[in-house]
């Protein structure tokens, strides 16, 4: 495999390009985090659109130097909300901005559901990326078929988890919590944790973490709460209590 270096500069600029949702901050933490997974195995990315999360995955894969692949599955069908009728199809479109940024012999698009695509899958994963239909049923079934193939030491993120759509929370909190975890964090939308066999340390940090996730989640749901009231507690005061080394590369763009 070769190794490419990419500058932060580069890199957001690529993403910049391409429409989707990630925020800058996001698109950074999903090439540090593939770049710096200290295990082996396969990134798999549930939900490409257009390939603005793909891009930020297999530079960081390929800043690792590490032999695998960025498994893109979405059926490319055009739909962003379960039930609703086909759209157009986003897979040219993706192939494209794929091809454009050099990046094609890292990526292996599955088009596919993610639930028809994890019944041929049997390969150990290292990071795996949730960022398909976004409510509570798809959420669940991504995270439940696919965590089973994350090594320990792998990582798991949601977009839209923190403080977003109510339906990914909801999984998060009934399923994701639930899990074995050594450690979580936060990104602006995406929420994380690093999987593993906790420690009596490891546990407690786990255990409060979740306890400042779902207070920040409860401030967020008021309605009347001021929007600076907001920011003060969630945006400044519960992130710092939330940081990884992960979020710690985004913040200082190392
Ligand atoms: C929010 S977009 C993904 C955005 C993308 N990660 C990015 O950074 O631009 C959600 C994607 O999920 C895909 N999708 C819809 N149903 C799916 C399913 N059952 N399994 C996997 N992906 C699905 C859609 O085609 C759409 O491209």
């Amino acid at each position: 495999m070769h190794y490419i270096k990419t500058s932060i500069p580069r890199l957001l600029s690529k993403v910049r390009n391409v429409e989707g949702w990630l925020s800058d901050h996001e698109a950074l933490f999903l090439y540090h985090a593939a770049r710096m997974v200290p295990v082996s195995g396969e990134i798999v990315e549930i939900g490409s659109w257009k390939g603005k999360s793909s891009i930020c995955l297999a530079s960081g894969l390929s800043a690792s130097g590490k032999s695998a692949f960025v498994w893109a599955v979405d059926p490319h069908e055009g739909i962003l909300v379960a039930g609703k009728k086909k759209g157009v199809s986003t897979l040219s479109i993706f192939n494209r901005n794929i091809r454009g940024a050099g990046l094609t012999r890292f990526v292996k698009p599955v088009v596919s559901t993610s639930q028809r695509a994890v019944r041929h899958w049997s390969k150990p994963i290292s990071f795996l990326f949730i960022d398909g239909l976004h409510d509570y049923i798809h959420t669940k079934q991504d995270y439940l078929l696919w965590k089973k193939y994350v090594v320990s030491g792998g990582v798991i993120a949601f977009h839209d988890g923190f403080c977003g759509i109510p339906g990914v929370w909801k999984a998060i909190d009934e399923q994701f919590f639930q899990s074995n975890l050594v450690d979580i964090g936060t990104v602006s939308s995406v929420l994380y944790g690093i999987t593993g066999t906790p420690n009596f340390f490891e546990k407690m940090r786990v255990k409060s973490k979740i306890t400042f996730i779902r207070f920040a989640q409860h401030i967020h749901a008021l309605s009347w709460t001021p929007w600076w009231v907001k920011r003060l507690f969630i945006h400044t005061f519960i992130r710092m209590l939330l940081v990884t080394p992960y979020t710690i590369a985004v913040y200082m763009n190392k």
